[in-house]
């Protein structure tokens, strides 16, 4: 198994173009499935689960051709999906296991089959994360849905029916779904309660270049009007904010100087808040922003996961490994996840002071980071070893780099050649 090798210490400079979002391409590609007609993605990055998605939709029978990006910026990707005939629609547990996004094929199949079965995905690293309203949502717009041997079947022969859904927590992947679920359904749809996420409005705006008729876009209430059908089109995918808050923090840690072409700073407020009080000076420019820390250590900053336009859960390792080197406490409070403080004993492996109670972890800054080799059992977690391990002293191997390859394009590329000492090292 690859390893990815660390000698921390050297401050960071230069420029890192920032891929297209992960959370945002995995609905999209799902969405492929609601027409007949080819849906044409470009700035899709090349990932992991990029590639389960792939493989998941090529076994509905959706047809997917890799082609010059229309945006003609090597080596973005784009690619033509084309679901002219659905000739499964069963997505099976082999491929569900592997990604948990796999379950947003369901509310695609079911609005354009009146029929689909998908795999239960089961508990994951970071929770247990259960489907339930997703299923809740299906049924609310005519769908029977049952449990059978592992596997969710839902079905809808006469076609979904609009109806008025309150989602009583907000849900990512739910809104997901239901979104692309209702703009084929008969009628009205309201979604409320709805996510809010960057990834959810590039969605909608992707559903609505097919066809779709969506109002409320980027608030927490969603109208749907239900269409007979929707058409093909051409999406970009927007950049992805969470590699983006990721490389800000690079440079925060590192007391470096990066420029992040493609980044936007409008979808990481909440994050440029709370750098901005650690000490981090962020500005934007014409074609993303730049990152530079103040002169001094960061001061320890309170930080609290919410769902967007709040702190992203999926930013709160690499937070807390920033925090491990600032001078000062901070309180870090999990809101979103039961489990995910996993990083926790890596980084105290790696000399930071942390101590959880419950869904807060205290962390006691410390002048310096040891490099030790560590491990992680989530693509989040394994990156904020990556972060710990570029300010650490001496050598850091972060193993189980397949994480990593989920969720972040070429990152030892992209590290190096900002003056970072990291290779991966295979076998
Ligand atoms: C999305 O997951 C992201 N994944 C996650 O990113 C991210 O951490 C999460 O949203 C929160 O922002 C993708 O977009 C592919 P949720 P999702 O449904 O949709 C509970 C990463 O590192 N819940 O918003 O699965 C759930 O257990 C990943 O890139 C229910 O109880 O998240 C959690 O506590 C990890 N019932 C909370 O809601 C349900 O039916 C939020 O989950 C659904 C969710």
């Amino acid at each position: 198994m690859d390893r990815i090798l660390i000698r921390g210490g050297v401050p960071l400079a230069g420029e890192i173009r920032i891929s297209g979002a992960k959370n945002a391409a995995l609905p999209l590609m799902a969405a492929s499935l609601l027409t007949s007609e080819p849906l044409v993605l470009s700035n899709l990055p090349d990932l992991a689960d990029i590639a389960t998605m792939t493989n998941l939709l090529a076994q509905h029978g959706v047809l997917i051709e890799h082609i010059a990006d229309p945006a003609g910026e090597a080596p973005r990707q784009a690619a033509e999906l084309s679901a002219r005939r659905i000739t499964s629609t069963t997505a099976p547990y082999d491929l569900v296991r592997k990604m948990r996004a796999s379950v947003l094929v369901l509310g695609p199949l079911v609005a354009r089959c009146g029929r689909g079965r998908v795999s239960l995905p089961g508990g994951c690293a970071i929770g247990t994360r259960p489907v339930d309203l997703h299923l809740k949502g299906l049924q609310r717009l005519g769908a029977e849905v049952e449990l059978n041997e592992g596997y969710i079947e839902a079905r809808a022969p006469d076609g979904l029916r609009g109806a008025e859904i309150v989602f009583p927590s907000v849900s990512v992947g739910a809104t997901e779904n239901l979104l692309m679920a209702a703009c084929l359904a008969r009628g009205e749809t309201q979604l409320i309660n709805a996510a809010r996420e960057p990834e959810i409005t590039d969605l909608a705006h992707c559903l609505i270049a097919m066809g779709a008729r969506i109002e409320g876009v980027g608030s927490d209430r969603l109208v749907v009007q239900g269409v007979a059908a929707l058409h093909g089109a051409h999406h970009p995918v927007i950049p992805d904010r969470i590699e983006t808050g990721t490389y800000m923090m690079a440079a925060a840690a590192t007391g470096g100087d990066l420029r992040l072409v493609g980044a936007r700073l409008d979808h990481v407020e909440a994050v440029r808040r709370i750098l901005e009080g650690a000490g981090v000076c962020i500005s934007e420019s014409d074609d993303g922003m730049t990152v530079r820390r103040r002169n001094g250590r960061l001061v320890g900053t309170d930080v609290m996961t919410e769902p967007y336009p709040g702190f992203p859960t999926d930013m709160q390792a690499q937070i807390m490994a920033l925090m491990s080197v600032a001078e000062g406490a901070s309180m870090i409070t999990e809101t979103i996840f039961e489990n995910r403080f996993m990083h926790v004993p890596e980084l105290a492996r790696m000399g930071a002071n942390i101590t959880v109670h419950g869904a807060s972890a205290l962390v006691r800054g410390v002048p310096r980071l040891m490099g030790a080799p560590v491990m992680a059992t989530d693509l989040r977690a394994s990156v904020s070893l990556v972060l710990a391990g570029l300010v650490a002293g001496g050598e850091t191997i972060v193993n189980r780099v397949y994480h990593l390859d989920r969720g972040y394009e070429r990152i030892e590329e992209k590290l190096s050649a900002c003056g970072a000492r990291i290779e991966r090292a295979h076998g």
